[in-house]
């Protein structure tokens, strides 16, 4: 097979300011979205919460990516997961503020990191009181039977959805009031905005079509652009462009091609998204609870991989390019480099220099080696003894106990936690 990965050695690449409209990023290093599962039974985040992003934002990464907020109590994915809401927004604007100071703090008072805030409805991985209460939008053979439901489960109506938009656009109007700079309309890894598009067999007004399928993401993204509170806010979506899973399941296929990646319709999505004012797009790919190696590419894993880990960030890097090269004008942050570990920073700037992607995002490098950032821009590299060794035990927490970080270099913090969960035998 090609291989599409480039290198370079010239990590002056990452210090290039990005520049969104009136919003300019200080430089080319994203901190992706990681779901963490520590916040109170109100959704507020918690002084674990804090700190995690207080590390982050000390780490210097210019584009800082809240993870996944709940934009309403049945669509929460754990009990612990963040969630937004008119009595708790303020638990909101201090996230973002400490983020904001501690960043100013680290690196001077003109230093404005740019955040956004990950908006979400779980969809098919909602849990309530730690019970799996899906909510679906289709029938997926395949990741039905791992939830244990069949044909018979119901399908979420069309006026439930009706009713996300205004739930949608109220996470955003508080989003602007916490101070965010900007809100992500959240449709991938196989929740509910994601599931839609590829709702290829679902009936009435959100199923079947392109513009069915796509019709509650535009329909939400037209809202909050319309909306006089959201004036402002840097409308982003963090967007599945392939799901893993053959037509007529999967998203980023085509009928009676298997699993191979055709991005038809996500471009023509895309397109539509710019359109209507969407400025800033993350790319990324996969389901994490079916086929967690499409996106988060392994060494350690619950299951060995039908490819190696190469090949799956070889598909990351490639299909982010191509993307990158359709819409030139448009930042795409690209994923796939936590895996390099120390060669990231190479494998990054590769990237960069080829015009793959505007900005490199980072996520369990993160939470892992929270100054990965300041060891690129400052020191150009990444130290090998900080690296994230994709061992995924963070990511056996989330799915197991919802409360998840770096077991291996968080271990003060989260080994206990990893501890208590093994011996509890969940
Ligand atoms: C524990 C864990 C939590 C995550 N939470 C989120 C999330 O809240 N939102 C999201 O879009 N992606 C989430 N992701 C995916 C990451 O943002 C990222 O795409 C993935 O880890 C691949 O990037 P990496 O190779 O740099 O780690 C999560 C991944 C892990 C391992
Ligand atoms: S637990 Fe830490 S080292 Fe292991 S995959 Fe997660 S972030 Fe990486």
């Amino acid at each position: 097979m090609q291989f599409d990965i480039k290198f370079s050695e010239d990590l002056s690449l990452y210090r290039e300011e990005v520049k969104i409209g009136h919003h300019v990023i200080p430089n080319a290093i994203a901190s992706h979205p990681m779901e963490g599962g520590d916040a109170d039974e109100k959704g507020s985040p918690t002084d674990m919460t804090f700190r995690k992003y207080k590390r982050i934002a000390k780490g210097g990464a210019g584009l800082i990516w809240v993870e996944a907020v709940s934009i309403c109590k049945d669509g929460r994915s754990n009990d612990k997961q963040l969630w937004i809401t008119e009595d708790n927004w303020r638990d909101f604007k201090a996230l973002n503020d400490i983020i904001k100071k501690s960043a100013k703090e680290e690196f001077g008072e003109d230093y404005h990191p740019m955040t956004i805030i990950q908006i979400n409805h779980a969809g098919r991985y909602c849990k309530v009181k730690g019970k799996p209460s899906p909510i679906i939008a289709t029938h997926k053979k395949n990741l039905d039977e791992r939830l244990g439901i069949d044909e018979s489960y119901p399908v979420v109506t069309d006026e439930y959805l009706d009713s996300l938009k205004e739930k949608y656009v109220q996470a955003a109007r508080l989003s602007k009031k916490a101070g965010f700079d900007g809100v992500d309309i959240k449709a991938c890894h196989g929740y509910l905005l994601s599931e839609l598009l590829s709702a290829y067999e679902r009936k009435g007004k959100y199923g079947g079509s392109f513009e069915n399928r796509t019709r509650l993401m535009m329909d939400i993204v037209e809202a909050i652009k319309k909306d006089a509170a959201c004036e402002g806010l840097v409308i982003s979506s963090r967007l599945n462009i392939y799901d893993g899973l053959p037509y007529p399941q999967g998203w980023g296929v085509s009928e009676g091609k298997g699993l191979e990646v055709d991005l038809t319709e996500p471009k023509k999505l895309v397109k539509s998204l710019i359109c209507k004012g969407v400025q800033l797009i993350s790319l990324t790919m996969g389901n994490p609870y079916a086929f967690p190696h499409i996106n988060k590419p392994f060494d350690l894993g619950n299951y060995i991989p039908p490819e190696n880990a190469l090949h799956s960030c070889n598909r990351l890097i490639r299909e982010v390019g191509n993307m990158q090269k359709s819409f030139p004008e448009t930042v795409f942050v690209g994923l796939g480099y936590s895996w390099f570990r120390d060669l990231a920073p190479y494998v990054g700037a590769g990237s960069l220099k080829h015009g793959l992607c505007k900005i490199i995002g980072f996520g369990r490098e993160s939470i892992a080696y929270p100054d990965f950032a300041r060891d690129i821009l400052e020191n150009q590299e990444m130290k090998r003894s900080s690296v994230c060794i994709s061992c995924s035990k963070c990511s056996e927490m989330k799915s197991k106990i919802g409360t998840c970080g770096c077991v291996i270099r968080d271990a003060a913090v989260y080994l206990p936690i990893y501890k208590e969960m093994k011996a509890s035998g969940v």
